[in-house]
């Protein structure tokens, strides 16, 4: 359609709406003009893409269902609805009463607002003193958890269970980590592991004894917290933090402290390793790049690989069950992020982008070819770990970012990197040969990384 005709179709209509009720007529102009204007070429003025390069449409599809558009629901109680019902599995496993599985508003509002209160480590102060706290905490545990292992081996899934878990602790609640009952502590995150994997299966109950054993860890390990009502309960915060933390942690150390081989992401680490946690929350150049391990970590191993809401309506082919965003499938999308998709690179989050496509950007910015190309217009609303819209995570804001790379950090600190002689033993022949491979990150797929411990502290430290 040209744009004269658009004109005079925009008179006539003027013309027949001025003959309605006012308030409908206000609302039909405004949708109208909106229309009018998106087609005249005002994209830039609504923030919208422009789509006529080859788009990954469903990528817009599953934003929508993350920011909850997809239902028209602007309505917080709808949209609270909408996400507990595919949740009620966390009701039934743990009782909890949080953001994530109520449909009342104020019991969200208090709880969004206790969660983002604890979280609200903004001075460089506070992680330096949290990096302590973790050294503290993986001394303990390395020297508790090495029995039963042949000399000197401990069994890392374990172990970075129990330091997330004794860390979150100590952010949400205050307690010393070294004074942690480390039996207590690992009593409690075997627990929620197992209970997590049976809330999985529709049709399995959870087990009243691991949910008796969870608890009454719980009740050591927090005296202050007991006794408790369902909107206390030291879980409602204790399972969005400390459940989204320690694989991601574990894998990202992983990725890059021994399966990276390329000497530019070799040196990312060290550089974090010289510069955290001091660099934490002063801004500037030394802080972005440790962050980008964080993003990085989090593109491939997304805590929250899918993100749930309640189905509308029965699909055509009779499915009933939640719709879902795909974090994790875009996230490792190779036509959002390039043929090397699935390679562990932070360099991809570096304040000034990739060296590699500075070197290869030859085309000088002119009228029609702007300086941001459309890659990075898909990578940045291609990742979304932390969700979309308004009920993003308010670990997005920093402490997500920064407590990762605090954590890969503190455990590169004392346990080295690959380089300096630090062995993981993956008990799985063709992931041990393998180098820069993406490593397998379901629940139970890590339960037989074992960690051979030598004094292997980092030069850098
Ligand atoms: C790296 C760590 C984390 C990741 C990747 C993460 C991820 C997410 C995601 C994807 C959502 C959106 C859920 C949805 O749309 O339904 C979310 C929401 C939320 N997260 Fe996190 N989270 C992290 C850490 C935390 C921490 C430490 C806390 C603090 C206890 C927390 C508390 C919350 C709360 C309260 C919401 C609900 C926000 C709202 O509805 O407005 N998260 N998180």
């Amino acid at each position: 359609m040209q744009r004269g005709n658009l004109a005079y179709q925009v008179a006539s209509f003027n013309t027949q709406v001025l003959t309605m009720n006012p308030l409908s007529t206000v609302g039909l102009l405004c949708a109208v003009y909106f229309l009018i204007l998106r087609r005249l070429g005002f994209r830039k003025w609504f923030r919208l893409p422009n789509l006529s390069v080859s788009f990954p449409c469903d990528l817009i599809g599953d934003r929508q269902i993350a920011d909850f558009s997809f239902a028209g629901a602007t309505n917080l109680r709808y949209r609270l609805e909408l996400r507990a019902m595919p949740n009620t599995r966390l009701i039934r496993a743990f009782q909890l009463n949080n953001s994530f599985t109520t449909n009342d508003v104020q019991v969200h509002r208090d709880f969004l607002k206790k969660a983002s209160q604890a979280i609200r480590l903004i001075r460089t102060d506070n992680w330096v003193k949290l990096g302590t706290i973790t050294q503290t905490s993986l001394d303990s545990c390395l020297k508790h958890f090495k029995d039963g292992l042949p000399y000197n081996h401990s069994d890392h899934e374990e172990v970075m269970r129990v330091v997330s878990f004794s860390v979150m602790l100590n952010v949400l609640f205050g307690v010393d980590p070294s004074a942690i009952n480390l039996d207590e502590a690992r009593k409690a995150t075997d627990a929620i592991n197992r209970l997590w994997v049976q809330s999985k299966d529709k049709d399995s109950i959870p087990s009243l004894y691991d949910q008796t054993v969870l608890n009454n860890a719980l009740e050591i390990l927090l005296p202050a917290e007991y006794p408790c009502e369902a909107s206390t309960n030291p879980l409602n915060l204790i399972m969005p933090a400390y459940e989204t933390l320690w694989r991601v942690v574990l894998l990202t150390f992983v990725s890059i402290a021994y399966q990276a081989d390329d000497p530019k992401t070799i040196e990312e680490l060290r550089e974090a390793v010289r510069n955290v946690p001091q660099c934490l929350y002063q801004g500037g150049d030394p802080e972005s790049k440790a962050l980008a391990i964080a993003k990085e970590g989090l593109r491939l191993y997304p805590p929250t690989k899918r993100i749930y809401r309640a189905r509308l309506c029965v699909s055509p082919n009779g499915e009933k069950g939640p719709v879902a965003a795909d974090v994790e499938g875009w996230h490792r999308d190779s036509r959002v992020w390039g043929d090397a998709a699935g390679v562990f690179d932070p360099q991809r989050f570096h304040p000034r982008g990739h060296e590699r496509d500075r070197e290869n950007t030859v085309v000088a910015p002119t009228d029609d070819i702007q300086p941001t190309p459309a890659i990075p217009y898909y990578q940045r609303i291609g990742y979304f770990p932390f969700g979309v819209g308004r009920h993003m995570c308010p670990a997005a804001a920093g402490f997500g970012e920064r407590i990762i790379t605090l954590l890969v950090v503190e455990l590169t600190r004392r346990l080295g990197d690959r380089q300096t002689g630090l062995k993981i033993n993956f008990n799985n022949l063709k992931l041990q040969k393998a180098s820069c491979t993406l490593l397998p990150s379901g629940r139970s797929d890590m339960e037989n990384w074992v960690l051979e411990l030598r004094d292997t502290r980092h030069p850098d430290a």
